[in-house]
Parts: C-alpha cells; structure tokens; sequence
C-alpha cells in the first residue's frame, strides 16, 4: 500500500507539471487551455507557488509577467492580455484601458484588480529559492513594486481610511457569483441592457457557469467604470457595487505580513506593511465579524449593512491573521456543521449547503475549488487544527486525482466541472504535496 501510493504520488505530482507547462505562454501561464487564454492575476499568483516547487525561474517569470502589467498608480490588474489569444470574452476593446492615463502603454489589460496575492506568492518563491544571490535580486526586484500595489489599494479603494478596501466589481473578488455578489447585484439598477456574445459557455456547460442575468451586471458594470476612465476618486462616489470583501481583505492581510517578512529578508524597514496588516486585521474583526454567529461577512458599502449569506469566504480571516482562540472558533467549528460545510463528501464547498443559493455544480455556489482549500487549509494550521487541516489538504488530493485537475468540484459526489487542465488545480496540488 505505502509503494503504491508513493507512485500515485509521483504520477499525479508529474502531471501536474504537465498541465503547468501545457499551459504556458510566452511571458506566462493561461489558467486554462481554451477558456482563461490570458494572464490572470491571481490565478498566476497560485501558478508561481506551484512552480515554485520544481522551477524557479518560472515561477519567477510568472510573478514578473503580471508586474509588466502594472499601472502607473500601482494598480496590478486582473488580466494581461495576451495579443495571440483569441475567444475570450470581454476582451482589450471592450475594456479599453487605455482610457486611463496610468494604463501601461505597450501591454493590454483589464481596469480592475483582482485578491491581492502577489506578496503571498513572491515569499514563497524567495522561500523556496536555493540560490541565495537569485532569491535576494528577485526581492529586491519585486519588493518597491508590490508595496506600491499596496498603497494604491488603500489610497485609491479604501476613501474611509477604514483598513478595508472596497471591492467595485464581482470580478475583483475572484469570487463572481458568490451569494454576497448576487445579493448586492440584485440592487443595481441596470441603466441599459448591455449588448454583448458570451464565449464562455461555448467552453463550458451553461449550468456550470454564471447566468446570463450576472453577465449583464458584470458587462454594465464593467461600462460604467470604462466610462469613469477608471479613475476611482470620480467612480467610487457613485458606485452602485461597493463591497469591502471578507476574503478579498483577509487575503491583503496575509499579504502585508508577507511584505513585511519580504523587507526583513532585505533589511529594510517592515514598519509600513506591519501597520496596514494590524490595521486591516483589527478592521476585518471588529467590522465584518457577525456578533451572533462568529461567522465573517462582507459589507456593503453603499447599504452599510452585512451580506449575511454564509460562503467560503466566512472563514476566511482564518488565513488572515492569528486570531484569538474564542474569534477563531465560529469558523473552525463551522466546517463541520451538515448545515454549512460538512456536505458528507469533500471539503469544503464554497457557499453553505443550507444556503438558498446552495448548487454544487455551479462555479462558486457550492463546488470545491482547491485554491479555496489551499487558503483554509493554511488558516486552520496557523490555528492548531491539524487535523482539520490534513481533512482539507487529503480531500483536495483525492478530487484531482479522482476526477483530474478541473476547475471546480461537486462536494458530495466528486465529479469535476468548468474547464479542465486548470493550471491553480495543478499548482497548488504541487505546493500540497510538497508539504506533506
Ligand atoms: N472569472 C472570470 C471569468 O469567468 C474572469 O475573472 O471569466
């Protein structure tokens, strides 16, 4: 039994190499052979982990891809296009962020950011690099790049000096139809109808995908910041989606405690990105913690109330920040509640099986994503749960090698959804087998 399954492992640990470089491009890696033909950021952020653990200059040119396409007030976008890929929509003409004066003039992208991981990313590929000389020129390299990326995320998104910056589209979280986002969609007042061919469902089922109904949001809402030239100071004030995002912040979070581990590596002050990480922890737990249930929320800005739908990102503060033992427990305990994430299945689906919205066949309404597992299985180490943590890391082993290395994954059954080949499946099952 122990042989067979060092084989498995060495199989399963060799295709997803496979599936990383059948997937790479010239600067970088598409998320997916045909459905993600670009750069996405933080999909590339979870690829450079995984090829962190066998290549390092490819990780390295990863991250590098992404900061070619950062603006010129730091914003690192969403998606790099690449110009030789086709079948994506929307693509560069219907962002046109050239629009803005701080778009970067000789690579195309989209207006908007995406969960801020670079950081997270760029110390373990240091971590990770045995060439001493290499892993400090790459620091030194990406470090000023990455703090800027910061400062504009709470100089352009977070007006109330709140520590918690303010998500503007659904894309923005990672999360596109998560309950929080149809719920604060739902009150949007579409002025028009946009006009627009989806090319997503001629990669992948209907019912596997967001409806049409989303897409009119995303594409109307995409317009109106294309026509506020994304300038966020004349947008924000208007936007009818603003939401400061639980996983979007508690990923900042952990990003300002890896920027601040970054400047000690390079003997430079931690003193900016410890006071943004104490900033944003103490706002993520004093703002977006749900007194009744323990569990976190996102808020919406514009209502000021929380978006009390239960989904993947309730437990997220987890990966966070180390959170004291009674504020930690809520989550911790909720993932084995058969009313919220104990499917009797796999770990852990992304919205609560009690949740009207509940469907575990479509992207984030209730499929397992491993990069989801990824970010929970690290929070539940960093609180003494084990066992909890080995549950999640043995569940999201188990679904790639049951069903291959697909984009989302049914909870109770198993079977695998959305693209296949998808590169973070294949990364971070890299990263997760190099913990063992
Ligand atoms: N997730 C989006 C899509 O499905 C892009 O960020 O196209």
């Amino acid at each position: 039994v122990w042989e067979s399954a060092v084989i498995e492992t060495t199989s399963l640990r060799s295709r997803a190499e496979q599936v990383l470089l059948g997937n790479r491009l010239e600067h970088s890696t598409k998320p997916s052979p045909s459905l993600y033909p670009h750069q996405w950021m933080w999909d590339s952020c979870f690829i450079a982990v995984g090829y962190s653990t066998f290549d390092g200059a490819l990780a390295r040119s990863e991250i590098r891809s992404l900061l070619r396409g950062q603006w010129s007030n730091g914003m690192v976008p969403q998606i790099i296009f690449n110009p030789a890929s086709s079948g994506y929509f929307p693509g560069p003409d219907r962002w046109q962020s050239g629009r803005s004066p701080y778009a970067p003039e000789n690579v195309q992208t989209s207006g908007i950011t995406q969960p801020p991981l670079l950081a997270i990313a760029a110390r373990a590929v240091i971590e990770r690099e045995p060439d001493a000389g290499i892993a400090r020129s790459f620091a030194a390299e990406v470090f000023p790049a990455i703090t800027r990326y910061h400062e504009f995320l709470y100089r352009e998104r977070d007006p109330d000096d709140s520590g918690l910056v303010t998500v503007v589209h659904p894309w923005e979280s990672g999360l596109d139809n998560s309950p929080p986002y149809l719920d604060a969609g739902s009150r949007v007042e579409l002025s028009y109808k946009p006009e627009y061919h989806r090319l997503d469902t001629a990669h992948v089922a209907a019912r596997n995908r967001p409806t049409d109904k989303d897409y009119d949001l995303f594409i109307w809402l995409l317009e109106q910041m294309r026509d506020a030239e994304y300038d966020w100071s004349r947008y924000l004030p208007e936007a009818q989606l603003q939401v400061q995002d639980v996983l979007f912040n508690s990923v900042l979070c952990r990003a300002n405690d890896d920027l601040a581990w970054i400047a000690r590596y390079l003997e430079e002050s931690d003193a900016t990105a410890r006071s943004w990480r104490d900033k944003t922890a103490a706002a993520i737990i004093n703002s977006l913690r749900d007194e009744e249930s323990g569990l976190f929320f996102s808020r919406d800005r514009r209502t000021g109330e929380l978006l009390r739908q239960v989904t993947i990102s309730s437990l997220m503060p987890l990966f966070a920040v180390q959170l004291e033992d009674g504020i930690s427990q809520p989550p911790v305990d909720a993932l084995a509640d058969p009313a919220l994430f104990d499917a009797s299945g796999y770990r852990c689906p992304t919205t609560a099986i009690s949740s009207s919205w509940f469907n575990p066949q479509n992207y984030w309404l209730g499929p397992v994503w491993i990069n989801t597992n990824w970010m929970l299985r690290q929070g539940l180490l960093a609180h003494g749960c084990a066992n909890q943590a080995d549950a999640v890391r043995r569940d999201s082993l188990e679904l790639v090698e049951k069903s291959g290395f697909r984009e989302y994954f049914d909870p109770i059954t198993g079977e695998g959804y959305g693209t296949d080949s998808f590169s973070w499946s294949a990364a971070l099952t890299l990263d997760l087998l190099s913990v063992a």
